[in-house]
This record gives structure tokens, sequence and C-alpha cells, in this order.
């Protein structure tokens, strides 16, 4: 028996709708660049300040968002010695170090950092382990002060809880081998 046109609307209005897929970090960089003079650039700086990197993948994506060729990205980001092409350490830490951050002591975390690692901003560990970097304002200045590791925000940090962040990586190292063990079965 075929169900009344009029009932099966209903019922397709009454649906739970699904929920909106999250926007990912790469569309928003692209979003907030997008129609601004020197976009570019600053959507580049944008996302080597939350990846330590410009990675191949988000800066194809950057560009397809953008409306700019890949060739024109890679003008840029060979061009400036700033730009990095390759991930300075397996973990980055990008303290915040914008107003909101600042105030709230991110500047303490930052050398916090430095003593827990035994690198100074800028620098990564012998082992390419970790890399330290400042970075200003990451957008979600009401978390602060916050700290960023390849793309995971760390937020409200006490100045003193440094050290919990290293501690946060290394739990969370296993997981993401088991993860990547996952995907390869
Ligand atoms: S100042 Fe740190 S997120 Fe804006």
């Amino acid at each position: 028996m075929s169900i009344p046109a009029e009932v099966a609307t209903a019922v397709k209005a009454a649906a739970p709708k699904a929920p909106a897929a999250p926007v990912d970090e790469i569309t928003l960089i692209a979003n907030k660049w997008k129609n601004k003079r020197g976009s570019l650039i600053m959507a580049l700086h944008d996302l080597q300040s939350r990846v330590g990197y410009v990675p191949r993948e988000s800066a194809m994506k950057l560009g397809h968002l953008m409306d700019v060729p890949l060739a024109r990205i890679y003008e840029v980001v060979t061009f400036y010695n700033y730009f990095k092409l390759e991930a300075p350490g397996k973990y980055v830490i990008s303290v915040c170090l914008g107003t909101a951050c600042h105030i709230k002591g991110s500047a303490e975390l930052l050398s916090g950092m430095e003593k827990e690692l035994n690198i100074k901003e800028g620098q990564s560990t012998p082992d390419k382990e970790y890399h330290l970097q400042a970075v200003r304002c990451l957008g979600c200045c009401g978390l602060a002060p916050l700290v960023s590791v390849n793309g995971k925000v760390y937020a409200k940090l006490k100045t003193n809880e440094s050290h919990h962040v290293i501690e946060r990586i290394q739990i969370d190292k296993p997981m993401a081998v088991a993860d990547a063990e996952d995907l390869a079965d």
C-alpha cells in the first residue's frame, strides 16, 4: 500500500534534521580572508599559525576555496622565508600571545613550555618531537589563555599549567598510534 503524498510530506517535515557538518579550519580561514586585501598572505599566515606549516592538502583546499591557483600559493610560500612546507616537529605547540591571552598570562605559559621542553620559542626538540611557537590571536579569545597543539585547543589554562599540556600530549600519543593502526587495518 502506498503512503498518501500529504502523509509522506508531514512525516518528512517532522523527521529530525541531520546535524550540520562541522566547519573545518581551512573553510574558516578561507571565509575569514577571502574578500580582504592581501588576503592570501594573511590566510597562509593564519594556516601556519594553527598547524605550524603549510601542508600541501591544506594549500590545495585553501586555493580552491579562495579561488587562487595552487601555483600562486607556492609562489608566495616559497618567496617568504617565514613559511614552512614541512612540519617543524611532530607536535607543533602554539602558544597564543594575542592581547586577550597575554592579559591572562600566556607569556608565563610560554616560558613554562620552554623550561619543560628545554628549548626556546621558535625551536624544535633535537628529536623533532616538539616544536614550540608563539602565535597571535587564534580567534577564540573567549577561551584565553590558550595553547593549540596540531590544531587541538587547550583552553582557559592556568599560567602554571604548561606541564599539563605536555602530559596530555603524552597521554594522547598511544591513542593516536592506535587510531592510525585501526585505519591501516
Ligand atoms: S588573543 Fe589568544 S585567541 Fe585571541
